[in-house]
Parts: structure tokens; sequence; C-alpha cells
């Protein structure tokens, strides 16, 4: 079980703070973040094809407030919470046009202030819940993801994104992070993942895997990191107990 502790943390989340607070002044950076992850989106029109009003949840939606859910599939809500635990930022863009769009995806989001390992809301509340880039980020991965498995209602849908590095990158990864630990990427991100290790920790959620996009043998071995996506479903209610 992978924790950190709190002033490695928080560490993290200052380094965090501040490359977002770049990225909130800079209109190509908020094109980016707005626009990727669209592969997975495509794929979860599938699953929320005819519905609507659902409740969604998306924790560590990052500090514009706009994540995944409220950018690529709002039409499928009635309300998306956002949980978030640094503050939202003020976008300030020279592109106007993009600023009000940004304005406009936040307003469909109620953000609350919290930690995914504690997520302040009831057993099975919520249809759909995300969670992107955020666990090798976190404190405690698998009390996030313990927590977002108990929220999402029994057939409900888990988006779950994280950034995975091949067999090769995690050796590389060691060594750089040894000679130059101040880096903003090794403070950033506490925790790494393989593919092979994060499929494994999901299937042991209890959770039905319904599509991820699996990396090729070559790239899990020696391939570029890459952002890993699985969308899963909360098994049935009739065997969703505990
Ligand atoms: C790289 S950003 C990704 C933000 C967004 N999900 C996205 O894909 O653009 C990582 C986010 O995880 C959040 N985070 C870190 N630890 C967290 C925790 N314990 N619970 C919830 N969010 C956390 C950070 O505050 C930050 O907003």
């Amino acid at each position: 079980m992978k924790t950190i502790t709190q002033d490695r943390w928080n560490a993290a989340q200052t380094a965090e703070a501040a490359n977002w607070q770049d990225a909130a002044s800079r209109s190509s950076r908020v094109l980016y973040e707005l626009t990727e992850h669209s592969e997975a989106a495509k794929v979860l029109d599938t699953y929320l094809g005819g519905k609507e009003d659902l409740d969604g949840l998306e924790v560590g939606i990052g500090p514009l407030g706009t994540g995944f859910l409220a950018v690529h599939a709002a039409g499928y809500f009635g309300r998306i919470i956002g949980l978030e635990p640094l503050p939202i930022l003020d976008v300030n863009l020279a592109d106007k046009a993009l600023q009000e769009y940004v304005r406009a995806i936040q307003s469909r989001v109620e953000v609350v202030q919290a930690k995914g390992e504690a997520i302040p809301f009831g057993d099975e509340t919520f249809d759909v819940t995300c969670c992107i880039n955020v666990i090798d980020h976190a404190q405690h991965p698998d009390a996030i993801l313990e927590e977002i498995r108990r929220v999402t209602k029994c057939g409900g849908i888990f988006v779950f994104g994280v950034n995975t590095l091949s067999l090769l990158g995690r050796i590389k990864w060691r060594v750089l992070r040894w000679m130059r630990p101040d880096k903003f990427l090794f403070v950033a991100h506490p925790h790494i993942y393989g593919w092979g290790q994060m499929s494994r920790q999901l299937r042991g959620q209890s959770l039905t895997m319904l599509w991820d996009n699996k990396p090729s043998l070559w790239q899990r071995m020696a391939g570029h990191g890459r952002m890993s996506f699985w969308i899963l479903e909360r098994a049935s209610a009739a065997i969703c107990v505990g």
C-alpha cells in the first residue's frame, strides 16, 4: 500500500499549485488542458448514450475547475461535483473568447474543496465517477480508489486515468529522481505506476473492466510514458455488496 507523509504531499501540492497558476494565464496551456483526454471521452459516449440527468463526481478536477466530465460529457449530467484540494483559479487569458468558454465550463461544476481519500458524500451517490491524472499526485492512492468505489452507485461507471511508465521508463525515472530529486516532475509525482500493476489493482477493487487503452507489449517494456485509461463498472446491483 503506497502512502507518503503529509509533508511530502504538501511539497507535491505546492509544486502543483505553482504550475497551475502559470497555466491559468496562458491560452495555449488552457486549450491543451481542455482538449486532452478526448480519446476516453469518445468511448464514454458509448456507455452513457441516451442517459441524462446523471449525478457525476470528478475527483481531483484540477485548479481550473473544468476537468473531464464538464468539458466532454456535460450533456449527460444534471449535477457535476468537482472535488479538489487546491483552490480554484480565476483564469485571466489574452484570448477573451477562450476565457468566457472556461468560465462557462466552470459554471457547470459545483466545486468541493476536499481530498479524494475522504470523499464527503454518502455511499452510492454517483452514477458516474471520474479520476484522471490524480492518484500519482496523492497522499494515499489506494484510499482514493476505495472511496470512489464506495460513492459510485451499483451499475455506475468509473472513468479512471493515470500516467503509466514502461519498465524501462520506471528504471530511468528512479535514476533521474535520485540525481535530481528537486525537479518539478519528481516533486509533483510522489508515485509512479506501470500499466500491469494498475490494472491488477483495479481488478482488486471488484470493478468490471469495460474498456481500456492497453499499451502494446513493446510499449509496456520500453515505450514512452502515457496516459492510460480504464472505463469500469461497479458490479450490477445483484452482486454489488460491501
Ligand atoms: C496533474 S493535476 C490533474 C488535474 C485534472 N484531473 C486534469 O486531468 O487536468 C493533479 C490534481 O490532483 C489533485 N490532487 C492531489 N492530491 C489529491 C488528493 N489526495 N485528492 C484529490 N485530488 C488530489 C491536485 O490538487 C491536482 O489538481
